[in-house]
């Protein structure tokens, strides 16, 4: 499942002419440029003209989908059937809310069965069956709150966080790796043996701990690179299925 990805068409991607309920989602909506940068930092710019430009934030907007992001889970979700009715969710950066919809949609939280359990720093507008908290994840209070909200053991851990980059090499490496190391030692302690991980680490995929830990705890460790993901963007995730189940420490 690793790698494979390409740009923006690939299976099932916009211009496969197939959307996620299998039909209609047409043409590309590429070429547009912005006559004016009045106002606007460069970076701004591209930013904006890729947004205009993203096929997938044409068929999210099409598809009434909160976020561009949700057609990599549904990718990866196709391949490695993660989500089920009933299941206990955890979302980790969440906001604009995508991957939390899929989730509400395919756990049938929308309807009292299972349950998606979301945390962001940003705000996120309500959705059906998603259990949202507005909250740093690395705060110390977080995992209490989150064990809380799940109210049991989860089935499925997903943490698409990225962190804010300040544009120092070395630093935002450190930054990324801290969130996903986090997200990694919180799912070992919620996930109910069988249970899967999700997340999205860069370039380099998971090194030194983490993959240390993913192995020794899950069955199956995997890197993925979707092909919704941005070209050129240097994101994969990481996948770890088959949650071996906790370590009960050893008396002295
Ligand atoms: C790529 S977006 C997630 C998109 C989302 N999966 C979707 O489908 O809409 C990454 C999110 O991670 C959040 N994030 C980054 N660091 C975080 C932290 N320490 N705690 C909580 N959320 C965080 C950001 O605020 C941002 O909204």
């Amino acid at each position: 499942m690793s790698g494979g990805a390409g740009k923006g068409g690939g299976k099932g991607g916009p211009g496969s002419g197939k959307n996620s309920s299998g039909r209609g989602s047409g043409a590309r909506e590429l070429g547009v440029r912005l006559k004016t940068a009045r106002g606007r930092t460069h970076s701004s710019q591209l930013w904006l003209e890729r947004q205009l430009n993203d096929p997938y934030v044409a068929r999210a907007k099409r598809e009434g989908r909160r976020s561009r992001a949700i057609y990599k889970l549904i990718e990866i979700d196709e391949k490695a059937r993660l989500l089920k009715p009933g299941q206990r969710v955890l979302d980790l950066g969440a906001a604009p809310g995508g991957w939390s919809q899929l989730a509400a949609e395919i756990t049938d939280s929308i309807n009292g069965r299972g349950k998606v359990v979301a945390i962001d720093l940003l705000p996120i507008d309500p959705l059906p069956g998603v259990d949202f908290v507005q909250m740093d994840f690395m705060d110390d209070a977080a995992p209490e709150r989150l064990r809380e909200m799940l109210g049991g053991p989860a089935d499925l851990v997903l943490s698409d966080m990225a962190a804010n980059t300040v544009g120092h090499r070395a630093t935002d490496h450190l930054r990324i790796v801290a969130l996903v190391e986090a997200a990694a030692y919180f799912a070992v302690e919620v996930l109910s043996p069988g249970g899967a991980f999700l997340a999205k680490v860069f370039q380099g995929g998971t090194e030194g701990d983490i993959l240390t830990l993913l192995k020794r705890d899950f069955a199956v460790v995997k890197h993925i690179k979707p092909a919704a993901s941005r070209a050129g963007s240097s994101e994969i995730y990481v996948l770890a299925t088959g949650f071996r189940g906790r370590k009960e420490p050893t008396p002295d």
